[in-house]
């Protein structure tokens, strides 16, 4: 089209174990490559000296095959998102620190992006214009990742407010804390999410926290998985191994009913109906049946990203950074990353 300028972001994410980079035109995705970093299961969590490491190796051929796929050059790009946090500092410097290289040596605008903002606006990756699925505004979302859990109200894409959030534990963290205490590797989420598939969830009840208001708990339930698990041991010691599929199954439906009550109440306290669930955990199966379940009968419009949008990606950096370009919201060279957010 003659006269109008594309505007092509390549996004880049680095906060936590994933090393990303995504390139988006016009709003529509063109590439996004992911490298996973496996160094870490074998320790039972992140570790954040060896995640920086990975992050150094990754970051060149990951953008450079990022931009490959999306058929451009470097000098096509218009602006550079990545992640300001929160995350590791690590593993954030290595991202951010690219990017700012590369705008300068581009001459291109830098994008700081918030990783649960791009979290929830993961909802409006599509490829092409027939792939727009996106809900209206205002919105509400339900954030799920390893390292936050909270409802949030979307006003338009920069705009939000927190409505509710966890006092201890994110979900992730306790679907990986469970994982562990059964003797799986980390990440044990999406372990979890596949043993839990052949297993019955009314096998064994789990007590659900009961907190006031929009917020959530999930520090009891861990415990309590963990005492009713060494109880059991105690008397059987295969009684893990042998019941391993009704024990995901069980601690997945607690977790999901805890998150489902909240996001029940925060849709009658707004009154708003179309609702976006976002973050790693959106990832799980039985939590995205159980919300388009509920959603069809409470007559809510139900947005969630398709799976690997809703682990951690660059695609979601890009998107932001899109929208944020349409804003005019940039960042300076001198801006720096921030491991803990108290706001979005
Ligand atoms: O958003 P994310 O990739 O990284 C953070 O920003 O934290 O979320 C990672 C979390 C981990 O706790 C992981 O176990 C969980 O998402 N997760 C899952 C599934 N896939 C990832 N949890 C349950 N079921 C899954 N299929
Ligand atoms: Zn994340």
């Amino acid at each position: 089209m003659s006269g109008q300028m594309n505007i092509t972001i390549l996004g880049i994410e680095s906060s936590c174990d994933d090393t990303s980079a995504a390139v988006i035109e016009n709003g529509y995705l063109l590439s996004n490559r992911i490298a996973n970093q496996q160094v870490h299961k074998e320790y039972g969590g992140v570790v954040p000296e060896l995640a920086s490491r990975a992050h150094q190796q990754n970051i060149v051929p990951v953008v450079d095959a990022a931009i490959k796929e999306a058929g451009k050059t470097r000098a096509s790009i218009n602006a550079i998102a990545y992640t300001r946090g929160p995350g590791l500092m690590g593993a954030l410097l290595v991202g951010s620190s690219f990017a700012k290289g590369l705008a300068l040596a581009l001459d291109v605008p830098l994008i700081d992006v918030n990783h649960l903002h791009a979290h929830i606006l993961s909802v409006f990756i599509a490829r092409n214009e027939n792939d727009r699925h996106f809900p209206g505004f205002p919105f509400l979302c339900l954030l799920v990742s390893g390292g936050h859990t909270q409802l949030v109200v979307m006003k338009n894409h920069l705009e939000m407010e927190i409505i509710g959030q966890t006092i201890d534990d994110a979900a992730g963290e306790a679907f990986d804390k469970c994982a562990k205490v059964m003797g799986m590797p980390y990440p044990g989420g999406p372990l979890i999410d596949q043993y839990a598939a052949q297993g019955n969830p009314r096998a064994y009840h789990f007590a659900r926290a009961r907190i006031k208001g929009l917020d959530f708990s999930f520090s009891g339930l861990k415990t309590s998985f963990l005492y009713f698990l060494r109880d059991k041991s105690h008397l059987d010691k295969n009684f893990i191994t042998e019941n391993r599929n009704d024990l995901c199954a069980s601690i997945q439906d607690a977790i999901i009913d805890s998150l489902m009550q909240k996001l029940t109440r925060a849709a009658r306290d707004t009154g708003i109906r179309d609702i976006a669930i976002a973050g790693g955990v959106s990832a799980n199966s039985g939590l995205r049946e159980t919300a388009r379940r509920l959603g069809s009968r409470k007559n809510w419009r139900i947005f969630i990203p398709e799976i690997q949008f809703a682990t951690d990606n660059a695609a979601m950096i890009a998107i932001t950074g899109y929208y944020k370009f349409l804003g005019g919201q940039f960042s300076s060279q001198q801006i720096t990353p921030v491991a803990r957010f108290n706001h979005l």
